[in-house]
């Protein structure tokens, strides 16, 4: 049994890696803003941009591993706010990464495949990344601290879904919520992609801790997709109209922020070192269902809100 300090446990990964490993190991949740309810696993509240919090509470929980999800993670909101977004994305990520080098602890540091500009695609890990975004120079900023402050820690870049407390969390859940209400959507036909079902990401994550890997891995499926693509397999998963899903390009939907349009990432260096083949989209969006059958959505959802 391993124990895991999984900040961001309130966020999409946190808190499905909480769930999913909780029965096998040993979790503690770090939250922020977002307090959970009856959660299956104990929490603490900490804000960890305050100074000293990340010492204080790496001291006080002395995990075998820290899985480190806490980001500020909404493209819009780091272009609103790029200070806020520089000390949590890129600060926070080295402070963390220091004192677990100090306490001789694992940091599983979540990156992102954001840290390129899209322009190529099929990115591996010695391409150079180009960020073109406020969101994605300071996930890059804190990539670098974790690796020259902790060379042994895992640095994965990651693009996932799966259900989240607000419900609108990833792109998968916008889909199915949009087209079983009967709404149109756009889906992008000029944005590729690799994600994983957030479970399929938490049990390769576990694999990487188990190998003892250290240093940058590309943690994402190897079939790429377009985003409209994406909801046509949702569509078709759920049966759903996906004659709904209006095909369009993204320079049409007037983001704040610019989007990178191929952020389709090699793999194989991760396959290779986890002598495995990874699973594919098809599967992913199939667990995406089963935890619909099985009810996580509403489970979720009932986490975030007080009963009282
Ligand atoms: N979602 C994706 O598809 C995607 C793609 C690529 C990479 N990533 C990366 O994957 C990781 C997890 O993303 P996610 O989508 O699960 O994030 P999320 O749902 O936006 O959750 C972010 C989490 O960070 C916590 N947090 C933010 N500021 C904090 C602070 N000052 N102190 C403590 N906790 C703080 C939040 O806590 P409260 O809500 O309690 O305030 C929340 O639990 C991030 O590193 C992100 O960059 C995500």
């Amino acid at each position: 049994m391993t124990r895991f300090l999984v900040t961001g446990a309130s966020g999409l990964l946190g808190l499905n890696f909480s769930l999913r490993v909780g029965s096998e190991h040993q979790v503690v949740g770090v939250v922020n803003q977002q307090v959970l309810y009856q959660a299956p696993f104990p929490t603490v509240q900490v804000d960890l941009s305050e100074k000293g919090a990340v010492e204080t509470l790496i001291k006080q929980t002395h995990p075998d591993v820290v899985l480190h999800c806490a980001a500020l993670a909404n493209v819009d909101t780091c272009e609103l706010e790029p200070e806020r977004a520089f000390r949590v994305n890129a600060e926070l990520p080295g402070e963390l990464a220091a004192a677990c080098k100090r306490e001789n602890i694992k940091l599983l540091h979540i990156s992102t495949d954001a840290v390129f500009d899209g322009q190529k695609g099929a990115y591996s890990e010695t391409d150079a990344p180009q960020p073109i975004n406020t969101y994605a120079r300071t996930k890059l900023a804190g990539e670098r601290a974790v690796q020259d402050t902790n060379p042994d820690a895992i640095i994965a870049r990651v693009n996932f879904y799966g259900w989240s407390l607000t419900g609108r969390r990833s792109l998968a859940e916008i889909f199915y919520t949009n087209l079983s209400s009967n709404q149109t959507m756009r889906g992008f036909t000029d944005v590729f992609f690799c994600q994983f079902y957030v479970d399929q990401l938490t049990e390769i994550l576990l694999q990487m801790v188990k190998k003892k890997l250290k240093g940058l891995y590309h943690t994402t499926s190897p079939e790429s997709l377009s985003k409209h693509h994406f909801g046509k397999m949702i569509a078709e998963q759920f049966g759903l109209n996906a004659g709904l899903l209006i095909p369009s390009s993204w320079q049409e939907a007037g983001l704040k922020a610019v989007r990178s349009p191929n952020l389709t990432l090699d793999s194989r260096k991760l396959s290779r070192d986890l002598e495995m083949t990874l699973p594919g989209q098809k599967e992913g969006v199939r667990l995406f269902y089963s935890a619909f059958c099985a009810g996580l959505p509403k489970r979720i959802c009932e986490m975030g809100r007080s009963s009282a």
